[in-house]
């Protein structure tokens, strides 16, 4: 069995943080969401991945170079225009020869790995296994009909009107009767070949479709508050680790990570917290819930519940809560406008003024 992750894309329909870098990198507890992806691969026991990339590769490349990293031996195929998934499965044939494969698309996030899936298509072996889960926004994602029994009778590409709430996850298990699939089908309205599409085709040909409904998944919709929480959800599983320097005057309590380099001067962090390589914080907070990534300054500051990304820099701001910061950002205060307050006081009193 081999692997086919697809990190290609052209990133259009992204938020702004990810207009500069390519989608699959970006990070989930300072790692990047299409390491996982390949963690859960070779966790399933797959050694061959072929990696479809587009004009991002030479970042995806320098992120993952050869595989061995993962214990995986990484192909990389071109794709030279986001044409669609099933494109890209086209593009693959001759790597994938006849051999079953698991596609994963390198922007999803799946919280318990695939290993059952993976075993329970090497003992099935339908034509294609598919995963569905309940979304609020069904209309982003291609979205299955199931009958009375749970078969998918139909599948359709982000319709304007969703005929249910299961959306298509970005994990799909296919046999060689795919290739027939993909080689029949026509582009969709977005110009672009679809894998919904192909699937399609091989339920109107009598071909066996399963599918599995799982929770914990993420994609990067644009949303924020899904990835906060999807970074609160793997953070949760960490355990305490402390690789960087510490001062005595800085209290870390719960499940932090201090990674290497990283430098935490007289500051309180309450886990579960990373604190990325060569990130430095000083005379600061930081809440549950934050990944701050490598080499990001933190001084004199409060954060708690947010993702900051790698060499971002927080100075003097009190109070940043469920916020994503992209990479390379300056927070500062905004100058302080003059301002007198104007008091008639009785004897005695006591006041709290902030200024
Ligand atoms: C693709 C698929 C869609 C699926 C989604 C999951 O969408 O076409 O059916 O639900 O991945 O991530 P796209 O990433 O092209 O928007």
């Amino acid at each position: 069995m081999k692997a086919l992750v697809l990190a290609g894309g052209s990133g259009t329909r992204l938020r702004p943080i990810t207009h500069t870098s390519a989608k699959q990198l970006v990070p989930v507890a300072n790692k990047p969401v299409l390491f996982y992806g390949l963690e859960a691969t070779a966790a399933a026991g797959v050694r061959e991945v072929g990696i479809v990339v587009g004009d991002t590769h030479a970042e995806i490349e320098a992120a993952v170079g050869d595989g061995s990293a993962f214990g995986l031996r990484v192909t990389y195929l071109r794709q030279e225009a986001p044409l669609g998934l099933a494109h890209a499965v086209r593009i693959a044939g001759d790597y994938l020869g006849r051999d079953d494969f698991v596609m994963y698309l390198g922007d999803n996030f799946i919280v318990d790995g695939i290993n059952d899936l993976v075993a329970r298509f090497a003992r099935d072996r339908p034509a294609a296994q598919i995963m569905l889960t309940k979304v609020s926004d069904p209309g982003q994602f291609g979205v299955a009909e199931l009958d009375l029994e749970g078969r998918v009778v139909g599948l359709e590409e982000k319709p304007a009107r969703p005929r249910s709430d299961l959306a298509l996850v970005g994990v799909y298990l296919f046999t060689a009767a795919i290739h027939d699939a993909v080689a029949e089908i026509r582009p969709s309205r977005r110009g672009e070949l679809e894998i919904t599409d192909a699937i399609q085709w091989l339920i109107d040909h009598g071909h066996r479709v399963e599918s599995t409904l799982i929770s914990g998944y993420w994609k990067d919709t644009g949303n924020v508050a899904d990835m906060l929480e999807v970074n609160r959800l793997v953070l949760e599983s960490q355990d305490a680790r402390v690789e960087g320097r510490v001062d005595d005057a800085s209290e870390l309590i719960g499940r932090v990570v201090v990674e290497r380099g990283a430098v935490v001067e007289r500051s309180r962090i309450v886990g579960p917290v990373v604190v990325g390589t060569g990130a430095v914080i000083s005379d600061s907070y930081v809440g549950p819930f934050t990944s701050i990534a490598a080499d990001c300054v933190i001084s004199d500051s409060e954060i708690e519940y947010s993702i900051v990304l790698p060499r971002a820099s927080i100075a003097g701001v009190r109070r940043i809560e469920a916020s994503l910061i992209g990479h390379d950002v300056e927070v500062t205060p905004a100058p302080a406008t003059p301002r007198a307050h104007r008091l008639v006081l009785g004897d005695h009193s006591k006041v709290q003024i902030s200024s």
